[in-house]
């Protein structure tokens, strides 16, 4: 709405080889100026989290996909959020959908995604916190309900003062990577939906201060209309951050 400043959040998940992402790094290192008002995070896969570090422009900064409850120790495959730290990562992506399904294995539910928000702010990371509903969530009518569930148990754990450094990324599961992005309306009545929760429930001050990025199915064609809307301040963007048309979305910040 123009007092927040954007944030366009790439998630590469589990994808790219050294070559590929040496290209795509080379791609984007000579790419257009990033606007003053954006902020622009690319969250790579852990392994490459290094050679991004060291390669991508320094206007990028880097975000895990993911970090452990714990601290250091005896947590073997593990990454703590003090080591993502200490490596020189910013953010990290918290909640994501596709880890509270859990693509076989046992899923993250609300309350472990808050106590991971808690001990990566805690650690001095900002946090990408994904929400959002699935198809039959939505076709029953209960997108805010699933939206206030999720939010619920991090607002019980923030404290007032952590809200500055999340971000609420809502990327309803029904877009993300099928190419049904939500309309522009229908995504800003549910950004609208939870800022007015986050009013409610933790604070008008933190609600409107806070970034709530779109995600799901964005793209260089559609970026733009979606982030002219009031209540979008930027996008957490997959499959169009693996390539060139993450900077046509970036293009699009208003
Ligand atoms: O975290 C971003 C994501 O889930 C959206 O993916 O491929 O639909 O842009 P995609």
């Amino acid at each position: 709405d123009g007092t927040r400043t954007y944030l366009i959040g790439g998630n590469w998940k589990c994808n790219g080889t050294i070559a590929s992402l040496e290209q795509l790094v080379s791609d984007f290192n000579a790419a257009g100026p990033i606007p003053a008002n954006a902020e622009v995070v690319i969250g790579a896969p852990a392994i490459h989290i290094p050679l991004c570090l060291m390669t991508l422009r320094k206007d990028i900064a880097i975000a895990a996909q993911n970090c452990s409850l714990t601290g250091m120790g005896a947590y073997t495959g593990e990454v703590a959020a003090s080591q993502l730290k200490d490596m020189g990562v910013t953010w990290v992506i918290l909640g994501h959908s596709e880890r509270r399904e859990g693509f076989g294995m046992a899923g993250e539910d609300s309350e472990l995604v808050a106590k991971k928000t808690k001990a990566a702010l805690a650690e001095g990371l900002k946090v990408m916190l994904c929400i959002g509903e699935k198809k039959e969530e939505r076709e029953a009518g209960t997108t805010m309900d699933v939206c206030a569930s999720q939010l619920k148990p991090v607002a019980e754990i923030l404290n007032k003062e952590d809200w500055a450094n999340v971000s609420i990324a809502y990327e309803p599961v029904w877009a993300i990577g099928t190419g049904l992005t939500a309309t522009p309306e229908m995504a800003q009545e549910t950004h609208a939906n939870i800022r007015q929760w986050m009013s409610d429930n933790v604070s008008p001050d933190v609600a409107s201060a806070i970034r709530i990025q779109y995600g799901g199915s964005m793209n260089g064609g559609n970026a733009a209309g979606l982030m002219a809307q009031p209540d979008i301040d930027g996008g957490l963007i997959g499959g169009s951050s693996l390539k060139m048309d993450f900077f046509e979305c970036i293009k699009g910040v208003p």
